[in-house]
């Protein structure tokens, strides 16, 4: 029913993912597997609301309406079966500079934000460009996947009492682990032991293969929620990142007021119109989309799985639990530590750079599924190619 598989050109669109060849590189026909957003035309009923909205000649300030607090409420208790109120959300534009906003409250600059890695870059840099130090407590990792390292971030917390934030991205970008409820009540347990704050990022809540279940933080015990601040957005779920719109639950009343006066202070919450259209329709009608988008993005795995076992068995990959992004680990093909970037500009296929993630990543490589599955071929063609030439394989 709808096109997954249709090829969008976004060329000549300024769109940071494919037109940054031609205009910053002078290179021609690269296949960008890199940045999360994804290749799909949005659902045709987003564009209609907003083709709606925009027959109305004046643009100017605009106030979210009820119906955008509805909608997030109703999506939130649907999907994630957790209960909001209305004055417990504040809209933000974008989920980083909402982080960027909340560490800049909660933590003194004597202070430190913790973080697992390997993770998504703006978590570390994004303290470390507000002068916070950034403590890390990588994940651990074994045959069966990637997890937390309970003892070990606790040790941290314990050690150092000026870690005042925890970082968690949940579901965790790049690894795709979609965490239990015990996971996220036990880590959540020692923040609460340490005084330490939580901001749970949960923009990748709704991308979740068959027969995996995202848990919210706000699962946790109620009495855990003081010190919780959860931040969602319907940006990657439904391809929207351009329109800017994204919100916080705090269900603290002193803190989700302080948060608010400095959205609105500086800026934060002063959210794009068609952002507010955008969000209304999505979570009002966006359940058979968004299952169909899965469903995609779960056929895309498989094939790339077959891709690897067939062509590449010595890299390593499991289909993650959520997201639309592959952590792929390169170790055993030795490939050079300027792989990524050769790839770029040799073999016409850009991936994500595993180091970004963390210093200790750099076998590992992420791609992003979320494209045609004809690109995503192409894509994995490219890096099989210079494989080949180079003599990795
Ligand atoms: C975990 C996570 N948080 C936030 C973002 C970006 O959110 P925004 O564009 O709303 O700032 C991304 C984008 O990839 C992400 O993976």
């Amino acid at each position: 029913m709808y096109q997954f598989d249709q090829v969008c050109s976004r060329l000549h669109t300024s769109c940071t993912k494919w037109d940054r060849y031609e205009n910053r590189y002078q290179l021609h026909d690269v296949i960008p597997l890199w940045v999360a957003d994804m290749d799909f035309a949005c659902m045709p009923q987003i564009k209609e609301a907003m083709a709606k909205r925009l027959q109305h000649p004046i643009y100017g300030y605009t106030d979210p309406s009820d119906d955008v607090y509805q909608a997030i409420i109703e999506w939130e208790k649907r999907r994630h079966g957790i209960t909001v109120k209305k004055e417990e959300i504040v809209l933000n534009t974008g989920v980083v500079y909402g982080f960027y906003a909340l560490i800049e409250m909660l933590v003194k600059e004597n202070e430190k934000v913790i973080v697992q890695p390997p993770v998504y870059p703006p978590f570390f840099n994004t303290p470390k460009s507000l002068c916070r130090k950034v403590i890390y407590s990588p994940l651990l990792h074994d045959e069966n996947g990637w997890h937390m390292d309970f003892e070990g971030f606790e040790e941290h917390l314990k050690k150092d009492p000026s870690i005042s934030l925890f970082l968690l991205c949940n579901p965790h970008n790049p690894t795709g682990n979609c965490y239990t409820l015990a996971e996220i009540e036990r880590i959540i347990a020692i923040c609460d032991r340490y005084h330490v704050w939580v901001i749970s990022d949960e923009i990748h809540a709704d991308i979740v293969m068959p027969n995996q279940h995202h848990v919210s933080a706000l699962k946790c015990d109620a009495s855990y929620h003081d010190h919780l601040i959860v931040l969602g957005s319907p940006t990657k779920t439904f391809n929207l990142a351009g329109l800017k719109i994204s919100y916080a639950i705090i269900k603290n009343n002193a803190l989700q007021a302080e948060f608010a006066a400095k959205a609105k202070a500086s800026g934060l919450s002063s959210i794009n119109i068609f952002g507010f259209e955008a969000l209304i329709c999505a979570y009002r009608e966006g359940e058979q989309w968004n299952q169909a988008c899965c469903t995609y993005i779960y056929e895309n795995f498989q094939f790339l799985k077959h891709f690897i076992e067939t062509y590449m068995p010595q890299v390593a990959f499991t289909i993650p639990q959520a997201t639309y992004l592959a952590w792929l680990d390169f170790s055993k093909l030795r490939v050079p530590k300027d792989f990524a970037s050769r790839l770029k500009w040799e073999g016409h296929v850009e991936v994500q750079e595993g180091s970004g993630f963390g210093s200790a990543y750099s076998s590992y490589q992420r791609i992003n599924v979320a494209c045609p599955r004809a690109t995503l071929e192409e894509g994995m063609k490219r890096i099989y190619a210079w494989l080949k030439q180079h003599s990795y394989l």
